[in-house]
C-alpha cells in the first residue's frame, strides 16, 4: 500500500485570556469538518489547534486572579482542551505556547533568521494595543484602530526583523501562488498592503516578562506573534519537522482580522529562515451579534455549550456552516438557529431517515428490499443524486459549505417530494404493489446512504447513527468519498432500530432554555471566576452575579446567588466594592416583553442618561405600578441581551424566601436625587 498523502491544517492558536465563544468554535468546527472530509478522501491528516499563552494580557489576567501566570494559563488551556473534546472537535495536536518544545522551535527559528542576517538590535517607541498584542499606527492617546480600546506608548530595546527586505520576495510569491491567500478580497487587501511598503518589525520585547526568552539576550522575550505563529511548526516536529513530513502546512485557517500576520509576517519569517512556506491561508469572516463582531469586551458573546446542550452539536455545526457563506460575515441569531433545526434537521434529514426506516420495517421486515425494475421517476432521482455527489465534493474542496449543504438538502427535498407522490405506504400487498414499493424504498434508502455519506464531515453524529440504522458495514468515517456513487446499497441488509435524530423542538421554550443557560455561563465565564476556586473568586464578580441573578431571573436567584456569594469569612476591600457603580434610578416606562413571561422592559433615568434595562420581575410587579418608582441600579455592567432585548444595567433586588422572590431595593422614606451614587 503506498503511503497516504499527508494533509496538515491548523486553527488559530487561541488566546488564553478568555474562554471559547462560538466565534472560536466556528473556526474549530470548520477545521474539524475539513479534517473529516480529507480523511474520507484518503489523506493522512493532522489538525493542530492550541493556546497562545504569553503576553501582557495574560500577565495582567493572572495578576487579577492572584495566581502565577503558569498556573493561570494551565487552567485556561485545560478549559479550552476540555471544551473541544466535549464538542467532539478533536485536533490531532494541541500546542501550548508555554510548552518547552515550543520554546525550542521559537528560539531555533530566531537563530536561523539571525544567522541569515535578517535580525538586528534597535529601539522602538510606539503605540501598542495590549488587547491585540500589536503595535498600531496611531498617535499617543488615540485608541486602537482595530478594536477601539486604549493604546499605550511603549519604548524599549528590541530586536528587529528585516521585514522590508521581503516586499519583493513576498509579491513574487503571491504572484506565483495565486491561491495562497483566500478569499480573493483578502488577497487584494494583502497585495495592496505589501505593495504600499513594509517596515521592519520589532520581534522582541524588554517590557514584558511573560514570554519565551531570546537565547543569549536574557532581558528580551519574543513578541507574541513571532512566538504564536511558530506553534504551527512546533506541532509537527519543530526543528525536526522534516522527519514527520507534515510541513509545510496545507492550510492555515484564520479569522479575517489576523490575515496580515499569517499572509505577510509568517511567510517572511519562514523565507528568512529558509524554511518551506505554507500552501494556503484562508481567512473566514466574523460571526456577528447585533451587527458587530462577537467579543468578550463588548459583552455580546454566545457560548457553544447551551446550544449544544439544547439542540446538539450537529445542529450548531449545521447552522454555522449552512447559514453563513464561508468567507463572509454572518449574523448569529437564536431564531434562525432553531428555525434551521426544525425545518432542515427535524423535518428534513431526520424525517426522511425515520420515514424510510419505518416503511422498510413495516413492509419488508426491516430488510433493504430488492428492486426489480425502476420507473423513470426512480431513475430521475438517482440521476439527480449522482450528479449532486460531484457538485458537493467540489464545494467541499473550495470550502463552500453553504453551497454544499444547500445542494444536499435539495436532494433531501426531492426525496420528500418523491415519497409524497409515490406513497409507498398506500395500496395493498399484491406482488405488483410490493415490487413497486421495493423499488421506491430501495431508491429512498440508497439516496439516504449517499446523503449521509456526503454530510458526514459536517454532521458526524447523526450521520453515523443513520449509517448504523441502515445496517452499513464499518464506520461511516472510513468510507471513501471519492468512490461514492449511486447503486451500491445491498438488498437484504438488515436495518437496526432507529431513534428520532432531531426531535422537533418548541421555538420559544428552546430559546428560553438556551438564553437562561447562556446567562449562567456569562456569569461564570469570566476567566477569573472560571478558574479560581470559589474561595478565590473576586468579590467584584460575586456582588455582580448575585444582583444579576436577582434581577434577571427569579427562578435562578437562589442557586445563582448562593453560588456567587462569597463565604461569610471572606472579606472584600473597599476598592473591590467601588468597582460596582450603583446609582439611584427612576423608572420612566415599563412594559412586558412578548414571549418572555418573566421579563419586564424598563427605561430608567439614571441622572446622566435614560437606560433600557430588562428585569426578571414580571411575575411579581405590575408594569404600570412601577412608573416613577426610584430603584438602585448597577450602571457599569456590560450590556447584554435577555430574550433578544438589550439590557444595559441592572436593577438591584433582594431575593426573598425559598424561591428567591425579587423585592426591589428602594428609598421609601427619603426623597433621593436621581443619579446619586450608592456607597
Ligand atoms: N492568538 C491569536 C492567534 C494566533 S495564531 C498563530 C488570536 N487568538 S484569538 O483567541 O483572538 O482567536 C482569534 C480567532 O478566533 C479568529 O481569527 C477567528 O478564527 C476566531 N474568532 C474569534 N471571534 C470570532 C468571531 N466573532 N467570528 C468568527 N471567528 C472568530 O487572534
Amino acid at each position: 500500500m503506498p503511503d497516504k498523502p499527508k494533509y496538515y491544517l491548523t486553527t488559530p492558536i487561541y488566546y488564553t485570556n478568555g474562554l471559547p465563544h462560538i466565534g472560536h468554535t466556528y473556526s474549530t468546527i470548520v477545521c474539524d469538518t475539513i479534517r473529516r472530509y480529507k480523511r474520507m478522501r484518503g489523506f493522512d491528516v493532522v489538525m493542530t489547534t492550541g493556546t497562545d499563552e504569553h503576553g501582557v494580557n495574560v500577565e495582567r489576567s493572572a495578576q487579577k486572579a492572584g495566581i502565577p501566570e503558569s498556573e493561570y494559563v494551565a487552567k485556561m488551556a485545560a478549559e479550552w482542551r476540555k471544551l473541544w473534546d466535549e464538542l467532539g472537535l478533536q485536533a490531532d495536536e494541541f500546542v501550548r505556547t508555554t510548552d518547552l518544545k515550543h520554546a525550542h522551535t521559537v528560539q531555533w527559528l530566531f537563530k536561523l533568521c539571525r544567522e541569515n542576517g535578517f535580525i538586528y538590535p534597535g529601539h522602538y517607541t510606539g503605540q501598542y494595543c495590549i488587547y491585540d498584542n500589536a503595535y498600531v499606527d496611531v498617535k499617543p492617546g488615540e485608541p486602537c484602530p482595530d478594536c477601539g480600546r486604549p493604546t499605550e506608548t511603549v519604548t524599549e530595546a528590541n530586536f528587529y526583523f528585516k521585514l522590508s527586505a521581503f516586499q519583493k520576495p513576498l509579491l513574487d510569491f503571491y504572484k506565483k501562488n495565486p491561491n495562497f491567500i483566500q478569499p480573493e478580497a483578502r488577497r487584494n487587501e494583502i497585495l495592496s498592503f505589501v505593495e504600499g511598503g513594509l517596515r521592519d518589525l520589532s520581534i522582541t520585547r524588554t517590557s514584558i516578562r511573560w514570554g519565551i526568552p531570546v537565547p543569549g539576550e536574557e532581558k528580551h522575550v519574543f513578541y507574541v506573534w513571532f512566538d504564536a505563529l511558530s506553534a504551527y511548526l512546533t506541532a509537527v516536529g519543530g526543528p525536526n519537522y522534516a522527519q514527520r513530513g507534515y510541513w509545510p502546512a496545507d492550510l492555515h485557517l484564520v479569522g479575517k482580522e489576523i490575515i496580515r500576520f499569517h499572509a505577510v509576517y509568517w511567510p517572511a519569517f519562514l523565507m528568512a529562515a529558509m524554511l518551506p512556506l505554507p500552501k494556503q491561508i484562508w481567512a473566514h469572516g466574523w460571526l456577528l451579534m447585533d451587527s458587530s463582531k462577537m467579543s468578550k469586551s463588548k459583552g455580546n458573546v454566545v457560548r457553544p455549550r447551551p446550544i449544544v446542550d439544547v439542540l446538539g452539536m450537529d445542529a450548531l455545526r449545521y447552522y454555522l456552516l449552512r447559514e453563513t457563506v464561508f468567507g463572509q460575515d454572518g449574523n448569529f441569531s437564536y431564531d434562525a438557529l432553531i428555525q434551521r433545526y426544525n425545518s432542515d434537521l427535524a423535518n428534513g434529514l431526520g424525517n426522511l431517515a425515520s420515514r424510510t426506516a419505518a416503511l422498510i420495517e413495516k413492509f419488508f421486515a426491516a430488510k433493504i428490499p430488492k428492486p426489480d425494475a425502476f420507473a423513470p421517476q426512480d431513475e430521475a432521482l438517482a440521476k439527480e443524486t449522482q450528479s449532486a455527489i460531484a457538485e458537493v465534493l467540489e464545494h467541499y474542496e473550495t470550502l463552500k459549505y453553504s453551497h454544499a449543504l444547500e445542494k444536499i438538502w435539495s436532494v433531501i427535498s426531492a426525496a420528500d417530494r418523491y415519497l409524497t407522490s409515490e406513497q409507498p405506504w398506500a395500496g395493498g400487498n399484491s406482488d405488483a404493489e410490493q415490487e413497486r414499493r421495493a423499488a421506491v424504498l430501495w431508491t429512498t434508502a440508497e439516496l439516504l446512504r449517499v446523503v449521509i455519506s456526503l454530510t458526514h464531515p459536517v454532521l458526524p453524529d447523526c450521520t453515523a447513527k443513520v449509517w448504523t440504522v441502515l445496517g452499513q458495514p464499518g464506520k461511516i468515517s472510513a468510507q471513501d468519498l471519492g468512490g461514492l456513487s449511486w447503486g451500491q446499497l445491498a438488498p437484504g441488509t438488515a436495518l437496526e432500530k432507529s431513534q428520532p435524530l432531531f426531535p422537533r423542538i418548541d421555538k420559544k421554550e428552546a430559546q428560553e432554555r438556551m438564553e437562561a443557560m447562556e446567562n449562567e455561563e456569562q456569569n461564570a465565564a469570566s476567566p477569573v471566576a472560571a478558574i479560581t476556586s470559589a474561595g478565590a473568586a473576586t468579590s467584584g464578580t460575586s456582588v455582580t452575579s448575585a444582583a444579576t441573578a436577582a434581577a434577571a431571573s427569579p427562578a435562578t436567584t437562589g442557586a445563582g446567588a448562593a453560588a456567587a456569594t462569597p463565604a461569610a469569612s471572606e472579606k472584600i476591600t473597599i476598592d473591590d466594592f467601588t468597582k460596582v457603580e450603583m446609582r439611584v434610578g427612576q423608572i420612566k416606562t415599563a412594559e412586558r416583553i412578548v414571549g418572555a413571561d418573566k421579563l419586564l422592559k424598563l427605561t430608567v433615568d439614571i441622572g446622566t442618561e435614560i437606560r433600557q434595562i430588562c428585569a426578571g420581575i414580571a411575575q411579581f410587579y405590575e408594569p404600570e405600578k412601577l412608573i416613577g418608582r426610584k430603584v438602585a441600579v448597577v450602571v457599569n455592567l456590560a450590556p447584554r441581551k435577555l430574550r433578544g432585548v438589550e439590557s444595559n444595567g441592572m436593577i438591584v433586588a433582594a431575593a426573598v424566601g425559598p424561591d428567591g422572590r425579587p423585592v426591589l431595593a428602594g428609598f421609601p422614606d427619603e426623597d433621593v436625587e436621581v443619579g446619586a451614587r450608592l456607597r
